[in-house]
């Protein structure tokens, strides 16, 4: 076979228009790192809620250097991230920034977000060597600030519709849960969502697990730190083998995706769940069709995925690498296989689908 060679046209319009979004997209990316920077020194908290501030004021109240301090505010204000006056030279950070990027109890909370983000993008390199040998790259690999800027990404979610939209979606679990259940809470990692349930639900008691025991580790301190520890044991295992039966309740929260073999996972969920007891899983939102997620979340979440969720899965046993994006389809393969009977969309936001699954 022999390809013919074709002379295409170039719109130079286009060609322009795509170099200069690329401009905005070469700032974002850098922004990652002034995000976290900002966050790291205190740069927003001391910004948010005072008047405007001089670039030498800000960085004496947070104890950096006012030429370094003088740089970040400048690059703030041109991506509009706070708002510059030429008259007095001040900086202002208008409430609305303030709250996501200072207010972690708000569901606007992006820190963790750039976090994770910064943390993919550092540990890429890793990844463009994968790509080449099909080599996963295990989410215990990863740098700290993908595991501490998870937890603080999914938390302001979890936080405004864990106890309040999600579980109320389940058939009757809010009930067991207020006489007194037994919750499994896997691929936990930080336990943040384990936490919350504790201590919304004082009757109950939480098994939370992890393969990763870094994680395992930070869950326990925070549990200590939350006086949930006497009703909240965690344990590093993996999802095919955590510990106990009997359970009313297994939640996974945006971990199902990472692991290598999902279905050996949901073979051990229905062999430790009550007979009448419920799993919870929680994914990133996404439609079962690629063109479906061509969209700013889609994109966000196909970028983790190729850096995070794909090479996590690939690392482990099986590796069927689902993928950020799998879509209710997928899971539903997933969860039959198991061995469950039922499966229903029971939740949904702008970030997460919410699915119950029976036996
Ligand atoms: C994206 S993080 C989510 C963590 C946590 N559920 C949360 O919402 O913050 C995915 C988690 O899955 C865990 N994980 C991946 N593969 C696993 C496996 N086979 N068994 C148990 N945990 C696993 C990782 O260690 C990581 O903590």
């Amino acid at each position: 076979m022999s390809t013919v060679e074709q002379a295409v046209e170039i719109d130079r319009d286009k060609l322009q228009q795509f170099v200069f979004r690329a401009v905005d997209e070469v700032g974002a990316t850098l922004n990652a790192a002034l995000v976290v920077m900002g966050d790291k020194l205190g740069l927003y908290r001391a910004l948010a809620n005072v008047g405007p501030l001089a670039a030498g004021e800000l960085a004496q109240r947070t104890g950096t250097a006012e030429r370094y301090v003088r740089e970040w505010l400048n690059a703030q204000a041109a991506g509009g991230y706070v708002e510059y006056d030429p008259d007095s030279g001040r900086y202002t950070l208008p409430p609305e920034q303030a709250v996501a990027l200072t207010d972690p109890d708000s569901p606007a909370y992006l820190p963790g977000f750039f976090q994770i983000a910064l943390g993919s993008v550092l540990d890429s390199p890793k990844i463009v060597e994968a790509a080449r040998s099909g080599a996963g790259f295990g989410w215990h690999e990863h740098v700290h600030d993908v595991h501490e800027g998870c937890e603080r990404f999914f938390r302001p979610g979890y936080n405004a519709n864990l106890t309040s939209g999600w579980l109320p979606a389940l058939d009757g679990v809010v009930a067991k849960l207020e006489r007194g259940a037994l919750v499994a809470d896997v691929g936990c990692g930080y336990g943040a969502s384990t936490i919350m349930m504790a201590q919304a639900f004082p009757n109950s008691t939480f098994v939370g697990s992890d393969y990763h025991d870094g994680s395992v580790e930070t869950a326990r301190r925070c549990a200590q730190e939350a006086g949930v520890a006497a009703r909240v044991r965690f344990e590093t295992a993996p999802a095919a083998a955590y510990s106990g039966t009997g359970y009313d309740l297994v939640t996974m929260f945006d971990c199902l995706h990472d692991m290598g073999d999902p279905v050996g996972a949901a073979r051990h969920v229905r062999g430790t769940l009550k007979p009448d007891g419920t799993w919870m899983i929680v994914e990133p939102y996404a439609g079962d069709r690629v063109e479906e997620n061509l969209n700013p979340v889609g994109r966000a979440y196909y970028a983790f995925s190729t850096l995070l969720c794909t090479p996590a899965s690939l690392s482990q046993e099986v590796g069927l690498a689902l993928g950020a994006q799998a879509g209710e389809a997928r899971i539903a393969d997933v969860v039959g296989a198991g061995g469950f009977t039922s499966f229903r969309r029971v939740a949904e936001t702008p970030f997460n689908l919410v699915f119950e699954a029976r036996p």
